[in-house]
């Protein structure tokens, strides 16, 4: 099985208490802290799971917005990467969950991401996490939607598993 480290980005408990919920589901992986998380603390691990909540208009989250500039020179090599954001579906329709879209748009061609998911059952108008019709990763809503999220955990960590081996 492969190491897995989940690094959460959470500005009022939301995406923490979510990334907590990741933890049991995967059964066995490791919780960072993206306000105190060192680049290299994430070198041991194969696969890694990075969480953030959305702010601003569709915003990556502070701790993460700091984080993420560290990253350029990481080594992903042999690694992969599955992404998953929060945000408020209802107030904020216009640029649901976008914190992900900030994550995948610096990764991307650096390594391999997956986890994509399909909108359907979201309530929202526009997202920049859409890409190619289905969001780059997993979008929680656990404003208005919190009685969906532990099914869309548990959906979405059933197809990591592909990946975990
Ligand atoms: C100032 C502010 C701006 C926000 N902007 C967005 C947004 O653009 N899109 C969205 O989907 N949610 C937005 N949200 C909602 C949060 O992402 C959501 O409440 C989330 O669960 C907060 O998670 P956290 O407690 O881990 O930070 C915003 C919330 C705040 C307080």
């Amino acid at each position: 099985m492969n190491k897995i480290a989940i690094v959460y980005g959470s500005s009022t408990g939301a995406t923490e208490a979510v990334a907590e919920k990741l933890q049991s589901a995967l059964g066995d992986a490791d919780l960072f802290n993206a306000e105190s998380v060192n680049i290299d603390d994430l070198k041991p691990y194969d696969f890694l799971i990075f969480g953030a909540s959305t702010t601003g208009i569709g915003d990556l989250q502070d701790d993460w917005e700091m984080l993420l500039p560290k990253m350029e020179k990481m080594d992903f090599s042999g690694k992969k990467v599955a992404l998953f954001s929060l945000g408020d579906s209802a107030s904020f329709s216009t640029s649901f969950a976008g914190a992900m879209y900030h994550l995948y748009k610096a990764l991307k061609g650096k390594v391999e991401i997956v986890g994509s998911v399909s909108a359907d059952g979201y309530n929202f108008d526009e997202s920049d996490a859409i890409v190619d019709g289905h969001f780059v990763g997993l979008a929680l809503d656990e404003d208005n939607e919190y009685n969906e999220t532990d099914k869309r955990i548990a959906v979405w960590v059933e197809n990591l598993k592909q990946y975990l081996n």
